[in-house]
């Protein structure tokens, strides 16, 4: 398998080329491309870490040499936010970013599976959807909007607040990746049993867990540790798919349509990516009134994609 990181140099880039180097499979090729011309060399510095995982570091205008023969393509190229910002407000530089890398992606490696980091999520996974549908190289089963972060705190939160073993936590996480968007499924979590009053700011705290880390970092970006942690966890569930095993995340791909053209929920992964988008499952009163909320914005937020390519 080949993976390539797109941003590798990134705050996000880096921390992730350190994981997949440590986390990869034996054998596998990992590539990292950036503008910035200090790329080859995070290659070189990750490259010293013995791992039998062959890195490869690319610089400048054009990231082809990057993307050919890969597998799983992860794109965190973009800007972040500063405090006051929402995730919205990067779509003017983000959208183009990703409009060009995927036009990349779709003359180099048409049948990658490509994981969208950057933000706002919602919208970008949208506008890379059109730009591979214009290319004629479209196929749902392999673009994936990278929501695991919110997994991933949702897991940290819930066992911090009950108590669990946060290794053996599992909670899904359905709709899209930014505020009201985001919607844990509480009442899923085996073993926690809730008060009422315990669900509201839970469900906002882990809906704010990004403006959380933007505060705390007072300008200098967003979450890039824990996010990078996302990223390789789900990498790796891809890679296990491709390579014929299940796995089951939580991912925003296009499925049905029955909430919103794009939608994160459970899905299972394998050879050609989005094997089965499973049912988001029984919905508390609470999760049901929050997901009908919710999708005014989602659908808004992927028409805004969908429009900066078709106009
Ligand atoms: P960063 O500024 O540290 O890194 C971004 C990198 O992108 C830089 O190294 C920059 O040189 C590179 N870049 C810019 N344009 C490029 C291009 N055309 N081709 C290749 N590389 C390019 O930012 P970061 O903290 O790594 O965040 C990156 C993105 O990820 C942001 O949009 C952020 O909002 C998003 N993010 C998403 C999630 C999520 O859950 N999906 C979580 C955290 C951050
Ligand atoms: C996050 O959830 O941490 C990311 O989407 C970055 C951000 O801007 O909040």
């Amino acid at each position: 398998m080949k993976v390539a990181v797109l941003g590798a140099a990134g705050g996000i880039g880096q921390a992730l080329a350190l994981l997949l180097k440590l986390q990869l499979p034996a054998g596998s090729d990992l590539a990292l491309y950036d503008i910035a011309p200090v790329t080859p060399g995070v290659a070189v510095d990750v490259s010293h870490i013995p791992t039998a995982v062959n890195v490869k570091g690319f610089s400048g205008e054009d990231p082809t040499p990057a993307l050919e023969g890969a597998d799983v393509v992860l794109i965190s190229a973009g800007v972040a936010r500063k405090p006051g910002m929402d995730r919205s407000d990067l779509f003017n530089i983000n959208a183009g970013i990703v409009r060009g890398l995927i036009e990349k992606v779709a003359v180099t490696c048409p049948k990658a599976c490509v994981g969208i980091i950057t933000n706002p999520v919602n919208t970008t996974v949208a506008i890379a959807a059109e730009v591979l549908k214009k290319a004629g190289v479209y196929d749902k089963r392999k673009l994936f909007g990278v929501t695991t972060l919110d997994v991933l705190r949702s897991e940290t939160f819930v066992a911090e607040l009950k108590g669990l073993n946060v290794s053996r936590t599992s909670v899904p996480v359905i709709g899209g990746h930014s505020g009201v968007t985001i919607l844990p499924l509480l009442s899923q979590v085996q073993y926690a049993k809730w008060n009422e009053d315990e669900i509201e700011p839970l469900t906002k705290r882990i809906q704010n867990a990004g403006t959380e880390v933007v505060n705390a970092k007072a300008g200098g970006g967003s979450a890039t540790l824990s996010m990078a942690q996302a990223a390789a966890r789900f990498a790796r569930s891809l890679v296990k798919g491709l390579s014929g095993e299940t796995v089951v995340e939580c991912t925003y791909v296009e499925g049905d349509g029955k909430y919103a053209r794009f939608f994160s929920q459970p899905v299972r992964l394998g050879k050609e990516g989005v094997e089965e988008i499973l049912p988001i499952g029984p919905l508390s009163n609470f999760e049901q009134q929050a997901l009908e909320n919710m999708l005014p914005t989602l659908r808004a937020d992927i028409e805004l994609g969908e429009k900066f390519i078709n106009g």
